[in-house]
């Protein structure tokens, strides 16, 4: 059965392809944003201190269920308690919504890279460039439905080609270039005028955010950390299940964190300081980072054709390698089952068939034009009637409502129940056990105890109320 799933070819692969999950467009485009309209050192405080202690714990309670049991994470739970498998497919359902957003903002960012290479290439006429071109874009249904289904198609070609050939492969080589690409980018907006307010903004002390809604920073902190960390939904459990007993699961927790938390850094010293140079506002939400880059190609003149194509190729390999480990919760689960079933994997064709599925879901997210009224189809606030100061956060539009319910919920939720039981019933002495395998002595173990049994469970009460408390508010 361990030869029909697949295992990493190496450790390295495995950082690379767990890596590559992590850091993502929640690295590139969402961490610059909602720092941005969170108070900026506020926010940057909240983050690091939730990646620390919820985020570590939490990553490594995921690999070492998926390590010990070699299942994806609806099969884990089952073996670890045949009460507890409903815990996995929450975090099938996360899955299947949170790739169906994914995808369609995968879809942008292509249509961007696409159209700089284009422009490099000679072939004029993409508007890439133009500050309008965004919003324009919003309302062309087929281009949006177009560029979601090529995402999709390039996932369905990765994850076809399986664990080892496909994923690592692909992650290997795609997680060092991007990292090079980003260094050259903060280089280059490091040295214009005006950038240094971007860095004040970021690392100078200022409390103030905190004062005036505290709840508000910590819930966007919270739901942003399992975002950008891949946590919560069993994807860690999924990758862990790949994952050789010779290999160091707490050194791996570590390491995974800090590498995402890295990129995310070096993500807002490029946007930033960006925004301060080109006069762009921090707060301007979503399109912070195609407003603010765009103004710095712009500035680039022709060479600008080349950055700009070098970067938004970056962004779409981020991209890409976190979508395929969406896809691949779902798609492992079905592998799994047919297995027990004793039938063939079937790869392939679970692959298509799951993300033809989430394609479909992501529909509406394609369409609404990000809420900006009157598109294809209706935003969330259309439908309930809201208009004017009566329209909430969440239902601006379908991508808010997806991004509420996989972030805003089942994810704090996925973390907290797994954290109270490997606490309080599978016991963290078996999350020790595992670790110790690879023959290295585990560290810290009375932290990690309190860690899944109090302070993860309570920091993810007190996230969970923030959130019902916007919701309802
Ligand atoms: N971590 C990814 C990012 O930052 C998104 C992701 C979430 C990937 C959940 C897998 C699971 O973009």
């Amino acid at each position: 059965m361990e030869n029909k799933r697949g295992t990493w070819g190496s450790n390295f692969g495995f950082l690379m392809a767990a890596i590559g999950s992590a850091v993502g467009l929640g690295n590139i485009w969402g961490f610059p944003f909602k720092m941005g309209a969170n108070g900026g050192f506020a926010f940057l405080v909240i983050y690091l201190i939730l990646a620390a202690i919820v985020g570590v714990t939490v990553m490594l309670g995921e690999l070492t269920i998926g390590r010990k049991t070699g299942l994806s994470t609806i099969a884990a739970y089952r073996q670890l308690n045949k009460k507890h498998a409903w815990i996995g497919y929450l975090g099938l359902v996360c899955g299947f919504i949170i790739m169906a957003f994914y995808s369609v903002l995968g879809g942008v960012i292509l249509r961007y890279t696409a159209g700089y290479l284009l422009q490099l290439l000679g072939v004029d006429g993409f508007a890439g460039a133009g500050a309008g071109f965004f919003g324009a874009m919003l309302y062309e249904p087929g281009g949006m439905i177009f560029f979601h289904a090529l995402f999709m198609l390039l996932n369905i070609l990765v994850v076809m080609g399986g664990v080892r050939g496909g994923i690592e492969k692909f992650s290997v080589f795609a997680m060092p270039a991007l990292t090079v690409l980003l260094v050259i980018i903060i280089v280059y907006i490091a040295v214009q005028p005006g950038a240094l307010a971007g860095y004040a903004f970021m690392f100078k002390p200022n409390f103030a955010p905190l004062r005036e809604d505290f709840f508000k920073v910590l819930r966007t902190a919270a739901g942003q950390m399992f975002f950008s960390l891949s946590l919560g939904l069993g994807c860690m459990i999924n990758y862990g299940s790949y994952l050789e007993k010779k290999e160091n699961l707490q050194r791996n927790a570590l390491i995974i964190p800090i590498a995402d938390t890295i990129v995310a850094l070096l993500a807002g010293i490029a946007v930033m300081p960006a925004c301060a140079a080109f006069g762009v506002d921090f707060g301007a939400g979503p399109g912070l980072l195609f407003v603010s880059v765009q103004q710095v190609f712009l500035s680039m003149g022709s060479v600008g054709n080349l950055i700009g194509f070098l970067f938004y190729f970056l962004v779409l390999i981020a991209a890409i390698s976190s979508s395929i480990s969406m896809l691949e919760i779902v798609t492992s689960h079905f592998i799994d089952r047919r297995i027990l079933k004793g039938k063939e994997p079937g790869r392939k064709k679970i692959t298509c068939i799951a993300a033809g599925v989430i394609f479909v879901i992501g529909l509406p997210v394609a369409l609404d034009a990000l809420g900006g009224g009157g598109a294809a189809i209706k935003a969330p606030y259309e439908l309930l009637g809201y208009t004017g100061d009566a329209i909430k956060g969440w239902c601006d539009c379908w991508l808010d409502v997806y991004d509420l319910i996989a972030e805003g919920f089942f994810m704090p939720i996925g973390a907290l129940l797994m954290s109270l039981l490997i606490g309080w019933s599978y016991g963290t002495e078996m999350i020790r056990d595992e670790c110790e395998l690879c023959g290295e002595k585990f560290r810290l173990f009375g932290w990690f105890k309190v860690a899944f049994r109090i302070i993860v469970p309570i920091g993810m009460v007190v996230v969970l109320i923030g959130q019902l408390m916007s919701f309802f508010g």
